[in-house]
């Protein structure tokens, strides 16, 4: 079976320094990924790669059995769901809930304002309902509560039912109760066999989600560990990807870290 991601020896470089270095990682039909890594790790640059946004300088990047730099990415980008904080401030403040939506299948073929099928609208409703925001439909995005505004881009980056979901931190700036809403949410979906192969950025392990099944730990561009996540995600790993000397506790299915003293 081919492999839904493939890179092999990818590295990005920008004004002479390396965001990415030699990057490997395959990701197989139905995983569901975690990247951890601190700030300025090169995460939300590889998740650009895996989003046909961004080309390595060198190396190999395969999406979706398509070599990246051999495939038209019009045609790529549709199969991908993305949800970014970049492609949230492109979201205008006055569109209406239900339009931000439905019209993510329209947007990403570069499409305006046409007329919906009511097909799209009946699929825009059940994944608002799947997110608890089918309430919101009538509201502006501007008037959302931020953990609104990120559980309705969950539903947009998957109106276009992507073989590839790609999520860059979620969870950023939600407050306890937004986080938690977020992290069922994701969970429910992670734990869903329908549900598309997934990858997820985070720098906060508690935002874990449940039926997260790999991990790939980078810091300084690097890759620092991946696999299978109970054997990836270890005390060790950790500390060596954040540079502190951190503990690890995995209950009731979800991660915490702390530094040890
Ligand atoms: N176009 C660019 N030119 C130079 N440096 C960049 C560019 N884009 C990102 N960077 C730098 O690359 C590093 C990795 O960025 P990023 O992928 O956003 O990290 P993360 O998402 O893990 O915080 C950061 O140090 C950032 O400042
Ligand atoms: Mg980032």
């Amino acid at each position: 079976m081919a492999a839904v991601v493939e890179l092999a020896g990818v590295s990005i470089v920008r004004g002479g320094k390396h965001l990415l270095r030699d990057v490997d990682w395959r990701i197989d039909e139905g995983e569901r990924w975690v990247v951890i890594g601190p700030n300025g790790a090169g995460k939300t640059t590889l998740l650009q790669i895996l989003a046909a946004q961004v080309h390595p300088t060198s190396g190999l990047a395969a999406l979706l059995g398509e070599l990246l730099g051999a495939v038209d990415v019009f045609e790529l980008r549709p199969r991908i769901g993305v949800s970014s904080a970049a492609l949230a401030d492109r979201i205008p403040r006055g569109e209406s809930v239900g339009d931000v939506v439905v019209s993510a299948a329209y947007a990403t073929v570069g499409r305006w304002r046409e007329a919906y099928d009511p097909v799209d609208y009946l699929r825009a409703a059940a994944l608002m309902r799947q997110f608890g925001v089918e309430h919101l439909g009538r509201r502006t995005f501007g008037t959302l509560s931020e953990g609104e505004r990120k559980r309705v881009q969950l539903a947009r980056a998957l109106m276009t039912d992507p073989e590839l979901l790609l999520l860059d931190e979620p969870g950023a700036g939600l407050d306890l109760a937004g986080r938690e809403r977020l992290v069922t949410a994701l969970g429910d979906l992670c734990s869903d066999e329908e549900a598309p192969t997934t990858v997820l950025v985070t720098h906060h392990i508690e935002e874990i989600p449940a039926g997260i099944t790999h991990a790939l730990m980078l810091a300084d561009g690097m890759v620092t560990a991946a696999g299978p996540i109970h054997e990836t995600l270890t005390d060790e790993a950790l500390t060596r990807t954040f540079g502190l000397d951190l503990a690890l506790e995995f209950t009731a299915g979800r991660w915490a870290a702390r530094a040890r003293r």
